[in-house]
C-alpha cells in the first residue's frame, strides 16, 4: 500500500471513529487508527474563528518541519495536511517519556543526541524538548521526536528575527537533552557534555530559583 491510501476520506474517517487519544475542549484532539492496515495519528484543530487559526497556523508549521525531515530515524512518518487541519503521521507505538522514562538510559540518551543533531543538520530547532511529553520512548531504549508546533525552521538570507529565533530555539533542544540525562543536576556534567550547555536567561532564573528553595531540602 503506498502513502496514497492516507486520502483526506480515510483520514476524516479516522477523527469520526478512531480511538481518540486526547481531547483539549473545543481547541483540537488527536485520534487514532489503521489505514491499510498503517497505524496513523491525527492531529486535528477545530475551534472559535480566532483559535481555531492560531492552531492551523501552528499545524502548518508542524507539517512544514515533518516533511523537513522525513525520513529521520525517530521522527515519524508524515502523510500529510488535509484540509488545512488533519495532520496525519505515523503512529507510534510507545509510552512518553513522562509516563514512561528510558530504561537503558546511556542507549536512549546517545540516540536522543543522534535525532537532535539530525533535526538540527536539516535546518529545524524543535523547541519544546523540556516536556516529557513530546519525546516517547520505545521498548525503553528507542527516543522519538513529535510535536514540532513551536519548531522554527532556519531561512536562508536575511532573517534577523528567524535566525535569533533558531539559534535560541537550537540552544534549547540541547539544554533540554541535558536536563532529562542529569535529571537537572547541571553539576555531575561531564566536560564533553557540558560543552552543549549553554543555559539561556530562563533557564539561568529557573537554576537560581532551585538552588534557593531547595536548598533545605538537599540530603534528606
Ligand atoms: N506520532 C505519534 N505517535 C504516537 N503518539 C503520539 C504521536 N504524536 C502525538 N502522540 C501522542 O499525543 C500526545 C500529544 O501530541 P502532541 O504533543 O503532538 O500534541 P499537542 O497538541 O502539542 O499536545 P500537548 O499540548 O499535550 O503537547 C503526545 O504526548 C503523545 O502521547
Ligand atoms: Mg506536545
Amino acid at each position: 500500500m503506498s502513502d496514497a491510501a492516507v486520502d483526506a476520506a480515510a483520514v476524516a474517517e479516522i477523527v469520526a471513529r478512531g480511538r481518540i487519544i486526547s481531547q483539549s475542549g473545543n481547541q483540537g484532539s488527536i485520534h487514532a487508527g489503521t489505514i491499510g492496515g498503517r497505524p496513523v495519528l491525527v492531529k486535528a484543530v477545530y475551534g472559535n474563528p480566532v483559535s481555531a487559526f492560531l492552531r492551523r497556523t501552528m499545524l502548518r508549521r508542524e507539517y512544514h518541519a515533518y516533511r523537513r525531515l522525513e525520513g529521520i530515524d525517530g521522527i515519524p512518518h508524515c502523510y500529510g495536511l488535509f484540509d488545512g487541519h488533519y495532520l496525519a503521521l505515523e503512529y507510534v507505538d510507545a509510552p512518553t517519556y513522562r509516563d514512561s522514562p528510558p530504561k537503558e538510559r546511556d542507549r536512549f540518551f546517545e540516540r536522543l543526541f543522534g535525532i537532535i543533531e539530525a533535526i538540527h543538520e536539516r535546518g529545524v530547532a524543535h523547541g519544546d524538548l523540556m516536556r516529557k511529553s513530546n519525546i516517547l520512548v520505545q521498548h525503553g531504549e528507542r527516543p522519538w521526536i513529535i510535536d514540532f508546533g513551536v519548531a522554527e525552521i532556519y531561512r536562508p538570507g536575511f532573517h534577523p528575527f528567524n535566525h535569533w529565533l533558531h539559534g535560541f530555539l537550537w540552544q534549547h533542544d540541547f539544554n533540554a537533552w541535558l536536563k532529562h540525562k542529569y535529571r537537572r543536576e547541571f553539576d555531575d556534567m561531564t566536560p564533553e557534555d557540558a560543552a552543549y550547555y549553554k543555559p539561556i536567561l530562563i533557564d539561568r532564573v529557573a537554576r537560581v530559583f532551585k538552588r534557593i528553595f531547595m536548598a533545605p531540602f538537599r540530603g534528606r
